[in-house]
């Protein structure tokens, strides 16, 4: 059987799936006839009708084939998931007894498939387990068709969302975003994680940070910030490292070490608001993370040398890397983060890490000149998932700090003078957006939380 379209009918309007200003009909009235694009997501035939749950991105809609020509035709009796197709018909609210998104259904009366999708061994189900791990060589190999999933599709929609909440809190409090270059000639956090290359014959690096880029342009444009991509070629394979990743860093001009921490419990607090107070970015978060709550103010402030005492108070104490108790100066390890900040189940910002652990460009605490005046905010599920500091101002201290961590100054030059130009007191910091997504959307590793993750051993699909 071929179908055609009944040239009675009347004209049908084209909609995305979201779209909920269409008229509905009932048996008192007659409903908008529309036409809608989009692939299969869920299928069932029935006796007496073949529903399909269509999907487009934007939304699902229930279609109803009548059984009859309808269900007749080869089309019809080949139709797989993810089968793109273009329907006609009326929207209709949902018989009473009946559920289906959005209260509403599509009877279908004329429809063209645009793409078959293979229902056999090639089925997309065969190649994506319903029962997604992300660890799975196969789910990340077949990323592409983990995408089409509710759950991996919701994730990338939630991130639009949480982007798009930095930005408008940034412009709110009149921080000036910028885009600083990915391909650098200089490092930020230590040479071990450089991703190297050959740049016109000269070595150069993929970018670990902004920040010193962002430095250089507070004397212009004020508070700055930035959503850029940074590079670690980390090799620890952790659910929260990837070696690309979506950094947010701002760097705020003319302020103390509390501006900073009020500044950074200021910009989680609206972000999660901002998200929150979004219908269908809360909806996400009701789906992804039922449990999430909005962390109440104000965070808990921890220094390290508290956390060290912490840790080891604990019956039975939580140790370091090597298995012995934490001492002043010990890294804390990832796993022992993680237990503290699940133990105290709330953001925690810790503060004063020593001078030794830190990074070259971190400004001493005048009262302890052990440490610096550095913050790392903890959230529970994920650990760390911002790290910031005051910046060096003076000139001869970071020329000093320079050597002591082997960097030849000469390449920064231009970070340098910062300090020979009008120094100031002023900070910043960075922000992984995966590992806040992945503790907003309740992900167990960032690897879920970026559309294409690369990690060692990873860089495809
Ligand atoms: O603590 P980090 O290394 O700090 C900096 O890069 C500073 N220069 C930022 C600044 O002050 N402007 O990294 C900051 C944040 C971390 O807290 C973490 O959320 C994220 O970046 N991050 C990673 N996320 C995913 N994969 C990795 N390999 C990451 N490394 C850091």
């Amino acid at each position: 059987i071929a179908l055609k379209e009944d040239p009675s009918l009347p004209a049908a309007v084209r909609i995305k799936l979201n779209n909920k200003s269409v008229e509905l009909g009932d048996d008192t009235k007659k409903g908008t006839r529309v036409k809608v694009f989009g692939r299969i997501h869920r299928l069932t035939v029935g006796k007496s009708a073949t529903f399909i749950r269509l999907k487009d991105g934007y939304g699902l809609l229930q279609c109803v084939l009548q059984a009859g020509d309808l269900t007749k035709t080869y089309d019809a009796l080949t139709f797989a998931l993810e089968t793109s197709i273009v329907l006609y018909g009326e929207l209709r609210t949902v018989p009473e007894g009946n559920t289906a998104p959005d209260g509403r259904e599509l009877q279908v009366d004329y429809y063209k498939v645009l793409g078959a999708a293979p229902s056999d061994l090639d089925a997309i189900t065969n190649k994506v387990s319903r029962q997604s791990d992300p660890w799975d060589a196969a789910m990340l190999d077949n990323r592409h068709l983990v995408l089409r999933g509710e759950t991996a599709s919701s994730v990338m929609k939630l991130r639009e969302f949480v982007e798009l909440a930095f930005i408008d809190t940034y412009r709110e409090m009149q921080i000036t975003k910028v885009s600083p270059p990915a391909m650098v000639q200089t490092q930020v956090e230590g040479g071990s994680t450089l991703f190297k290359y050959d740049y016109y014959g000269e070595e150069a690096y993929l970018t670990q940070s902004s920040q010193l880029y962002l430095e250089t342009v507070i004397p212009s444009l004020g508070d700055v910030y930035c959503i850029e991509k940074s590079f670690r070629a980390e090799r620890s394979l952790t659910r929260r490292h990837l070696a690309e990743y979506a950094h947010v860093e701002a760097e705020l001009d003319f302020i103390e070490f509390d501006d900073l921490l009020q500044h950074i419990e200021e910009i989680i607090s609206r972000v999660v608001d901002k998200v929150l107070a979004d219908e269908k970015a809360s909806e996400y978060i009701k789906t992804l993370n039922p449990e999430f709550k909005k962390p109440s103010r104000p965070f808990m402030r921890m220094k390290y040398e508290e956390a060290i005492e912490w840790l080891n108070k604990q019956d039975p104490p939580i140790p370091n890397e090597e298995g012995n108790p934490h001492v002043f100066g010990d890294d804390i390890a990832e796993a022992a983060e993680r237990r503290m900040t699940d133990i105290i189940n709330r953001p925690i910002l810790l503060t004063h890490f020593p001078v030794e652990i830190k990074a070259f460009y971190m400004k001493k605490d005048p009262n302890d000149l052990r440490v610096t005046e550095s913050v790392d905010v903890l959230m529970p599920g994920v650990g760390e998932i911002v790290g910031g500091s005051m910046r060096m101002e003076d000139w001869d201290e970071l020329i000093a700090a320079y050597k002591k961590n082997d960097i030849g100054h000469e390449a920064y030059y231009w970070y340098t003078d910062q300090r020979k130009y009008g120094t100031s007191p002023h900070g910043g910091y960075g922000l992984g957006l995966e590992r806040f997504l992945a503790w907003m959307a309740g992900q167990h590793t960032v690897r879920t939380c970026t559309l294409y993750p690369r990690f060692m051993g990873r860089c495809k699909p």
